[in-house]
């Protein structure tokens, strides 16, 4: 009976050392796998060549310049793969867009107000070259809002909102009632 007890007791000091010793066993089998996971990546995650006052994020947008139509302007930043319509519209600027992009309407014509950029745009599509020709005040440099999207080349660009669209309610006409 004695032996069964001692022997118990043993047991139950062997195991009580193991699991003092676990915490500091963890940790350092953490430590290895951080080392071995992580430490190399030190010298390209962590490069010393970045810029680490630069928010990740900002490589993301772009700024474009509003004219609107009273001439007063609006910079904003627009995330790459957005519509500048869809920009517009989450920073309250008065562009139309009554089809939602949907290339039925006309009324989120844009003005590129620079030749070099209109350039760097894609080529617009049938179906947006006949939507801009019912647009009102058309330019050679003439987009549908919608369809332009942000990409790290347009940086910097300015539209300007032309004066009127199509749209008569966008702009103040009141219809009779019949
Ligand atoms: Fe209608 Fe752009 S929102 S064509």
């Amino acid at each position: 009976m004695l032996s069964r007890i001692s022997q118990f007791g043993a047991r139950l000091l062997r195991e009580n050392r193991a699991a003092s010793y676990l915490p500091n066993s963890r940790s350092s089998y953490y430590r290895g796998q951080f080392s071995q996971h992580f430490a190399p990546a030190k010298n390209t995650l962590f490069s010393t060549t970045s810029n680490h006052d630069e928010d990740p994020q900002d490589k993301d947008k772009i700024s474009v310049t509003f004219v609107n139509k009273d001439g007063t302007e609006q910079t904003i930043s627009i995330p790459v793969g957005m519509s500048i319509l869809e920009a517009a519209h989450e920073n309250d600027i008065e562009l139309e867009g009554a089809c939602e992009g949907s290339l039925a309407c006309s009324t989120c014509h844009v003005i590129v107000m620079d030749v070099k950029d209109y350039n760097k745009l894609e080529d617009p599509t049938d179906e947006e070259n006949d939507m801009l020709d019912l647009a009102f005040g058309l330019t050679e440099t003439s987009r549908l809002g919608c369809q332009v999207i942000a990409k790290p080349e347009l940086d910097g660009m300015r539209v300007a909102l032309p004066a009127a669209t199509r749209n008569f309610a966008v702009d103040g006409f009141v219809p009779k009632p019949h």
